[in-house]
């Protein structure tokens, strides 16, 4: 099998990589306009790697969905601070790039697994959200938040409609709120342009507080990378065509926590790191108002947990990691990279 993976240096795509290589036979063709969390991948014969920009290198991009099997389209800007201080940006690449590729999908009879969002399902009021049944809800138009939600939303649509008409051969895939090594660059995380635990990371270390945005009361579900990468090989594999034409929540249930409880069980795990259990003192956790934090244009979830029915019924999936385990991995990986780095403060 030929994977294309556009986007293959972000959170998803190097761990992708990684597992493919090390455990199938498959040929990977990635491009990113960057390599750095590639490691070995970069090296292997059955990687080929092009350092790129999907809006730029257009002609690359049609020739390997041409050749390729299968397409998995990762580029995206996916932190919320991004979506209300660049929406027209947010809006140009996850949108515009994006079905430039999957109307060439369409065009050369490529499969697609398209990465869909959690957010799409927006402040649905159900307490598991469910891809086929759950109402998407979204906030007025000055909200600018909900521009990603929106972009992802619509191509959901699109695609939905290609493969009605019997143009399409697609699966969507739902991840919720995925944690692990390389979640985001811990300088994106200074510029607060990360995901709560990156952010959350880069804080203990450098020992500025934690903030908890409207009291920290919102909850997620955590995901441990490594579970939603398994869910992700059975789609690509396909066994018995059981993933065409579907949507899937990846996601871990029991793993929902508070942003509030988030923060203390995170700073206990630093506190207790051989790293840091001898430091003199240690982030404050305090609260902050949204439009402090994010500005006007934000809106948040109180609560979003995914039903995993379906990835269980059809694919075999259940994620295997605890929230504290999973926690901890990502600690890990953060700690011993800055390390690495020299990157203190
Ligand atoms: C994320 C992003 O939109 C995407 O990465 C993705 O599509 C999706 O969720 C997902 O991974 O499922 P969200 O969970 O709201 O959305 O993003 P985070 O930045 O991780 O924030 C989680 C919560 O922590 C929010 O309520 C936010 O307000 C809060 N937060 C964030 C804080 O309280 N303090 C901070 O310093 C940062």
């Amino acid at each position: 099998m030929k994977i294309l993976i556009l986007g293959v240096n972000g959170f998803i795509g190097n761990a992708l990589v990684r597992r493919i290589l090390q455990n199938r036979d498959w040929e990977v063709f990635g491009m990113d306009l960057h390599s750095n969390k590639l490691g070995d991948s970069l090296h292997h014969p059955r990687f080929h790697f092009l350092e790129g920009d999907i809006a730029i290198n257009k002609e690359w991009i049609e020739y390997h969905i041409k050749k390729c099997d299968v397409v998995l389209p990762l580029v995206a800007i996916a932190t919320p601070m991004a979506y209300v201080k660049k929406p027209l940006l947010v809006f140009e690449l996850d949108f515009e790039e994006n079905l430039r590729i999957v109307r060439q999908c369409v065009k050369y009879g490529t499969r697609i697994i398209f990465p869909s969002s959690s957010e799409v399902y927006g402040m649905c009021p159900e307490e598991f959200f469910d891809e086929d049944t759950s109402t998407m809800v979204l906030g007025p138009i000055h909200k600018q938040r909900w521009i990603y939600s929106c972009s992802k939303q619509l191509l959901d649509r699109v695609i939905w409609a290609y493969g009605q008409e019997g143009k399409l051969q697609f699966t969507m895939i739902r991840p919720f709120n995925w944690i692990g090594p390389k979640l985001d660059d811990l300088d994106a995380a200074k510029e607060g342009s990360s995901r709560v635990v990156t952010q959350f990371i880069l804080n203990l270390l450098q020992k500025e507080p934690i903030r908890l945005v409207d009291g920290g009361f919102q909850k997620r579900c955590f995901t441990y990378v490594e579970d939603g990468i398994d869910c992700l090989m059975t789609i690509i594999e396909n066994p018995g065509q059981a993933a065409d034409g579907q949507i899937f929540n990846i996601g871990n249930p029991q793993n929902e926590a508070s942003v509030k409880d988030l923060a203390y069980l995170l700073r206990d795990l630093f506190r207790h790191h051989p790293d840091h259990v001898h430091d003199s003192h240690y982030s404050q956790i305090i609260e902050v108002t949204a439009d402090d934090y994010y500005g006007q244009g934000y809106q948040d979830i109180t609560s979003r947990k995914p039903s995993i029915e379906k990835a269980s019924r059809l694919l075999g999936w259940e994620p295997k990691t605890d929230l504290r385990t999973s926690l901890q991995f990502t600690l890990d990986a953060f700690l011993a990279e800055a390390k690495e780095k020299n990157w203190e403060s």
